[in-house]
């Protein structure tokens, strides 16, 4: 037992010894990691102790802290995000989300809601495109999912300690701030990364020049011995062997095949060793597509793109929910800052009201930052209606605006959970294709209950009188939901009802806040060590295995969990060898 407590002591000193040297060492973004190389240099066949699929918000805190003890191997899809402007700026948010073309870090999908979404492709995943508001799960949410809290804490801080930082508030966030509290979102909590009921500023992962640190910073944590991470690999499928001495043969991931960037095939395999693992960390709509992809999904469906089954798991796929988001666009008399979240307001009733402002500049002139119809951040028609045509057309528009109407924010509803769930099935069998998923915005009339009761709460702040610098009081609130730029300058009606109700205008202007999670949940295809139940030595990492999202926004809670469990299984493999 001492010699088991003196090795973990070794680990939390070699973290505390990491992060003292970080301090030391500068952010320069052109940095590459010794580590990191593109896969057309790797070889045909290579084997670790862990291997890694995704390096993404999760999977790259996990490969850090695996790597302190063991051989690991991380293969993402994307390239570097370092050196690379549109992913650093605050400023170029909506630039790799309008960019939908094969080389860009965002891959575009719209759901069979028809809601235009986004996942991510490249190293760090979604935090390299996200809008940087880090805040922490609840102590509720931390109890619910069976986490031990104080390691949860612990792995909270390892990663602020990178990764976070304290945004400087300007007029309109503070507006926001104080209209929230005007109309009762109490109390106010100040800075805080906790998740409480009132109104906070919370933390971003941009710092005070405005450059984003991701996920793939979590990586200078990595120990650079042990680790390899390639690049532009693309796993296709894992590979399954069975335990030939047993009778009751279960399936064992061994290993992974991917292609690197010339379509070459590669073949990875964990070493022997009962304790290896392969760890799918590909996100909410690539992990269940993948083990789909390697034969662990609903049999029928599987037998229909000719994949030869290794567990029938009708559960792989089901539960993938969306948090239904909608936002009002408010016009500004006076100058607004460009700002993407800083404040958010915790509301008693289940929905979360957060806001963006200001436009930034392009090289066409200007535009908003996160609602752009460019991104596909529009709401002018319900979405089933809303045709690339009609796209291209507000586009059109929104360049012809005169620099004035771009003069606003939006404050914005996110509904808590949801409640409303619905599933992905694969479209083919190219891990490169997105698969078909459907979300069901608003089936369960509690989520829409919330939407109705977070406009409420929108118009209120909008009224206020913290609020007034930033709103002509001759534009009514029904005139507001039924615009998307400023009236005086160019009226682009949304709905041609303009008695629509709050009802109708949450299912008709539904967009994501890109929360999307579920697909390999917890208690349905993975258990509470994130274990893919029915075969060994596989487990699944990530937003697929959230039943409902976790905090107001889930980055902080999917980088904790991915150092989280790094150090569990660590403990657990220590905890093994010491009882050998
Ligand atoms: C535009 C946008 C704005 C957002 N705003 C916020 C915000 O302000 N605050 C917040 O907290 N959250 C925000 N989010 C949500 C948050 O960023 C995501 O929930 C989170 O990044 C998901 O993490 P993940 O680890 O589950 O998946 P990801 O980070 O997506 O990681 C999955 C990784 O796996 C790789 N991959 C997938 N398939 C394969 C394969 N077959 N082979 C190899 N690699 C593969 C992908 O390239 C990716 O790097 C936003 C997200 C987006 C997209
Ligand atoms: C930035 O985005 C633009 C537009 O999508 C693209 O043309 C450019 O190559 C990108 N820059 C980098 C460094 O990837
Ligand atoms: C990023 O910001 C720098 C300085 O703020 C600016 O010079 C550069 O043009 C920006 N790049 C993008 C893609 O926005
Ligand atoms: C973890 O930190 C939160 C505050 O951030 C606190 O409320 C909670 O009690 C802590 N949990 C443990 C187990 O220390
Ligand atoms: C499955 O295989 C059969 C027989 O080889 C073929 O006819 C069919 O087109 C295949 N289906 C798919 C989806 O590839
Ligand atoms: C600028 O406008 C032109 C013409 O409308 C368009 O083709 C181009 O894509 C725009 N560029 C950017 C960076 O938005
Ligand atoms: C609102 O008032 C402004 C002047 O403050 C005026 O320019 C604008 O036309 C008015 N808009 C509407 C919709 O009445
Ligand atoms: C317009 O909205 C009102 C109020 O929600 C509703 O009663 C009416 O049926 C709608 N009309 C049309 C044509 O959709």
């Amino acid at each position: 037992m001492g010699a088991l407590l003196w090795k973990l002591n070794l680990l939390f000193l070699a973290g505390i010894l990491f992060s003292l040297k970080h301090c030391a060492s500068h952010r320069d973004t052109g940095r590459k990691y010794s580590f990191m190389q593109d896969a057309t240099s790797a070889p045909i066949i290579s084997y670790y102790d862990y291997i890694i699929v995704g390096g993404g918000t999760a999977g790259c805190p996990l490969a850090a802290t695996l790597s302190q003890n063991h051989r690991v191997l991380v293969l993402e899809r994307g390239g570097s995000p370092y050196g690379n402007p549109n992913i650093t700026n605050l400023s170029a948010y909506g630039v790799p989300l309008s960019d939908t073309s094969p080389s860009s870090p965002a891959q575009r999908f719209i759901s069979e809601d028809g809601v235009i979404n986004s996942r991510a492709r490249v190293l760090g995943g979604g935090s390299c495109l996200n809008a940087g508001f880090y805040t922490r799960a609840s102590p509720r949410y931390v109890r619910e999912a069976g986490w031990d809290g104080k390691l949860v804490n612990e792995s909270y801080k390892w990663v602020e300690r990178v990764v976070a930082f304290r945004p400087s508030m300007r007029q309109w966030q503070s507006a926001v701030r104080d209209g929230l509290l005007e109309v009762g979102v109490l109390p106010y909590n100040g800075f805080t990364y906790d998740h409480i009921h009132g109104t906070k500023v919370g933390g971003t992962i941009f710092d005070h020049n405005g450059h984003r640190h991701t996920a793939a910073d979590l990586l200078e944590y990595a120990n650079t011995n042990t680790i390899t991470l390639l690049l532009h690999a693309t796993v296709h499928r894992i590979l399954f062997t069975t335990h030939k001495e047993r009778s009751n043969s279960r399936p064992v991931a061994h290993g992974v095949l991917y292609k690197d960037a010339r379509g070459t095939e590669h073949r990875a395999y964990l070493n022997h060793g009962t304790k290896n693992e392969i760890i799918v960390s590909a996100g909410a709509l690539g992990s269940p597509q993948l083990l789909m992809l390697s034969g662990i999904g609903a049999g029928h469906h599987l037998r229909e793109h000719n994949i030869s089954v290794v567990l029938d798991q009708p559960l792989v796929g089901q539960g993938m929910s969306d948090n239904p988001m909608n936002a009002v666009y408010v016009p500004s008399p006076s100058p607004v800052e460009v700002s993407l979240i800083s404040v958010v307001g915790i509301t008693n009733f289940g929905s979360y009201i957060e806001a963006v402002s200001g436009a930034a500049f392009t090289s066409n002139g200007s535009e908003f930052t996160m609602f752009t119809p460019k991104i596909g951040q529009f709401s002018k028609l319900p979405p089933k209606q809303m045709i690339l045509q009609a796209i291209a057309k507000a586009i059109g528009r929104i360049e012809s605006l005169d620099q004035e109407a771009l003069r606003g924010g939006f404050i914005l509803e996110k509904v808590i959970g949801p409640i409303s769930t619905g599933h992905l099935e694969l479209r083919n069998t190219d891990p490169n294709d997105n698969p078909l998923v459907t979300f069901n915005y608003f089936q369960d009339p509690r989520d829409l209950e919330r939407c109705i009761q977070g406009m409420g709460t929108i118009e209120k702040i909008i009224d206020s009188n913290a609020f007034a610098p930033f709103r002509y009081n001759n534009i009514s609130f029904s005139m507001l939901l039924n615009m998307i730029a400023n009236a005086q300058v160019n009226l682009l009606p949304k709905h041609t009802n303009t008695s629509m109700s709050l009802e109708q205008f949450c299912r008709d202007t539904v967009m994501t806040i890109w929360h999307y999670h579920g697909g390999c949940q917890v208690g349905r295809v993975v258990d509470n060590d994130y274990k893919v139940l029915g075969v060994d030595a596989l487990r699944v990492i990530d937003g697929s295995t959230f039943n409902y999202s976790p905090g107001t926004n889930p980055q902080a809670t999917l980088m904790m969990l991915g150092r989280y469990m790094g150090v569990r299984i660590l403990r657990e493999r220590l905890a093994a060898d010491e009882t050998n």
